[in-house]
């Protein structure tokens, strides 16, 4: 290290290109025929936008839940198609949409008011209009048969549309949902035929290619977590795209009977080493684990003992070899996410989404 320079708290999120490459070639693979929208929502569910477009620039377009979002990739100097998933919020977003070449979806009745609105500019740009049925999630859409009648109407008007829906259950095998809503849909789409179709999310992509149609919307199979609570990102044939790491910054020996941490919720039963890593809920590491979590530490799981605080956790390094400045994985390609999520009660999806912005980022 030169001299008077600081060494900087050692948490880290790397992103790793090659496994974003490698996951959207598995959809490509997947769904050969439908054109991919990347889903690069909430900072590229957490993995940092900027850099996942770059290794996502052979995607057909992108999905983003709002124009700002959508504003961004443009800024970045993307050209591809970019759909806003819930449309826009008022009247005032239609021209910078128009102007920058944003397809939306239109769910209800003003969002279809201010498209007609805006016709001419909107149809001057050739830009797809994407029309949300509701098939029973009960989140956004027109319901059957009304659906019907908005896109038969904006077909007659000289749009060109894209029936959209999502799933509730993709990642359930047996919901009797998914099979109402793979008949609406199914439905819909024959009532307005010819018309171009998008329904699957990463499950729909991985379990059901009768349904891929024209466009797919993979999210987070692109950044190597599982939609499934049953199958790991490996035997879906997918690479963990982040990892997320600390370093050891203290070390402890602590007798039989002494606590660690706040609330002292850990007590020793027997005399133990452990090491104390720089990462906390300040950096997005969850504080509630309901199960027992763990860390990688050189490839072994390590348990977390004690309370997550704010900037630092407690593993037990009994008769391991750990010292300090070893660095710790919270999660990436030895411990998933999928599985420190499901010790924690929640899904991969959240905890990607939560990163804070305080750990180093890197590329791999
Ligand atoms: C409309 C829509 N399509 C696709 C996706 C991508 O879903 P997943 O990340 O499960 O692939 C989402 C994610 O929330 C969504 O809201």
């Amino acid at each position: 290290m030169p001299q008077g320079a600081i060494k900087v708290r050692q948490a880290t999120v790397y992103i790793d290109s090659e496994a974003l490459r490698y996951n959207l070639n598995r959809v490509k693979q997947l769904a050969p025929k439908a054109k991919i929208v990347s889903m690069v929502k909430a900072n590229a569910y957490g993995h940092g936008v900027k850099d996942c477009l770059a290794a996502l620039s052979s995607s057909d377009a992108f999905g983003v839940a709002c124009l700002e979002e959508a504003l961004e990739i443009r800024e970045l100097g993307y050209t591809q198609p970019i759909t806003l998933i819930e449309g826009i919020f008022s009247a005032d977003e239609m021209l910078q949409v128009i102007e920058n070449e944003i397809e939306v979806i239109v769910h209800h009745q003003a969002q279809l008011d201010w498209l007609l609105a805006n016709k001419e500019q909107y149809l001057a740009k050739n830009l797809k209009v994407w029309v949300k049925l509701n098939s029973g999630m009960n989140r956004l859409g027109f319901k059957v048969p009304e659906i019907i009648q908005v896109i038969n109407d904006l077909k007659q008007q000289g749009f060109n549309c894209v029936l959209a829906m999502h799933f509730a259950n993709a990642d359930a095998d047996h919901h009797p949902l998914n099979e109402q809503q793979k008949n609406q849909f199914l439905h819909v789409k024959e009532a307005c035929a010819p018309i171009m179709g998008s329904c699957c999310n990463s499950a729909a992509i991985l379990k059901w290619p009768e349904l891929n149609f024209d466009f797919v919307r993979p999210g987070i199979m692109l950044y190597g977590a599982s939609p499934f609570a049953d199958k790991s990102v490996h035997e879906l044939d997918l690479k963990p795209v982040m990892t997320f790491t600390a370093e050891i910054i203290a070390l402890n020996h602590i007798e039989a009977g002494e606590s660690v941490g706040y609330g002292s919720t850990f007590v020793a039963d027997q005399a133990m080493d452990i090491a104390i890593v720089s990462i906390g809920y300040g950096d997005g590491y969850p504080r509630a684990f309901p199960k027992q979590n763990y860390v990688s530490l050189n490839g072994q799981a390590t348990r977390v003992i004690g309370r997550v605080a704010m900037d630092m956790i407690a593993i037990d390094v009994t008769g391991l070899k750990a010292p300090l400045g070893t660095v710790v994985e919270l999660w990436g390609k030895d411990r998933l996410v999928d599985d420190v999520a499901e010790a924690n009660g929640t899904i991969g999806y959240e905890l990607l989404c939560r990163m804070s912005a305080r750990p180093i980022r890197k590329k791999l």
